[in-house]
């Protein structure tokens, strides 16, 4: 089901700061990328969905470039812009339905967690086709529905998982609607990510709101979750830390030759 969320409303304000990832974690999602690409070198990667160039910057330090960060809120596009410069990165205003860059321009194309915003899939899979080349690799990072892996604020948030059921396709339909937009299964990769060093570095971060998910809960939904999760990670700070570890998946699927 998708729902409409806008990032030039507030979520650009708070992203950087409530999406941060600890040193180690971007480079672990580069790692997953690599193994996943092509093996030459430059690639040239579309950054699809942005945002605020979390991975922007890495993606062109890891892969030469250019790296084309298309991203339809223009107030992430000015965050990226001031927060991860990058001489081989531009961020251009575009969406997964219209894609600014010509036919067969790209080898890689990364949707991380843009693919439950995108309204007009099966347009989205059209402009892929056209902007990737033959034997190009497409990675998708996505929660899928009814196989979420466990998020530590779900424990908080008790209709954290539900939502996050509705708001996330499944992974079947994904792999069947790119599937006869002309991409090729290839695999289901995972990066068991660290988040945060500990409970309350990870609610230093969550409570900025930065989750799209939270958008869909009510404000006395959210007031009592992150109550709860502070009230925990003021616990946790008896103890030693324990870091936040949170598998993800990585879709991945290849343009066919044609
Ligand atoms: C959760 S953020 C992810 C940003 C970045 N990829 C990251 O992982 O930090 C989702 C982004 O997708 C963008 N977005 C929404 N609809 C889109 C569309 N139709 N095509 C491309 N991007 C879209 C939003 O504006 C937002 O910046």
């Amino acid at each position: 089901m998708h729902i409409h969320v806008d990032y030039d409303e507030r979520l650009h304000a708070v992203y950087e700061r409530g999406r941060v990832l600890p040193p180690g974690t971007v480079a672990m999602w580069m790692d997953a990328i690599a193994r996943n690409a092509p093996r030459r070198r430059p690639l040239t990667v579309l950054d699809l969905g942005s945002g605020t160039g979390r991975f922007s910057d890495a993606i062109a330090e890891r892969f030469g470039g250019p790296v084309y960060g298309v991203e339809p809120s223009a107030r992430m596009r000015s965050v990226a812009r001031t927060a991860h410069p990058h001489a081989a990165v531009s961020y251009l205003d575009g969406r997964a339905e219209s894609i600014p860059l010509s036919d067969a321009s790209c080898d890689v194309a990364v949707l991380f967690l843009v693919l439950h915003h995108i309204e007009h899939v099966t347009l989205a899979v059209k402009e892929l086709n056209r902007v990737l080349r033959p034997g190009a690799r497409l990675c998708v990072h996505s929660g899928f529905s009814g196989q979420m892996h466990e998020h530590l604020w779900y424990r908080f948030f008790p209709r954290g998982r539900e939502i996050d059921d509705l708001v996330f396709p499944r992974l079947d339909d994904v792999i069947d609607q790119f599937g006869e937009g002309g991409f090729a299964y290839v695999g289901l990769d995972h990066v068991d990510q660290k988040v945060a060093a500990s409970l309350p570095a990870y609610f230093e971060r969550f409570r900025h709101r930065s989750f799209s998910t939270l958008e869909h809960m009510s404000e006395r939904e959210v007031k009592e979750g992150m109550a709860a999760m502070r009230a925990a990670a003021e616990r946790a700070k008896e103890h030693d830390p324990v870091p936040v570890i949170q598998t993800a998946d990585l879709l991945i699927l290849e343009r066919a030759d044609s």
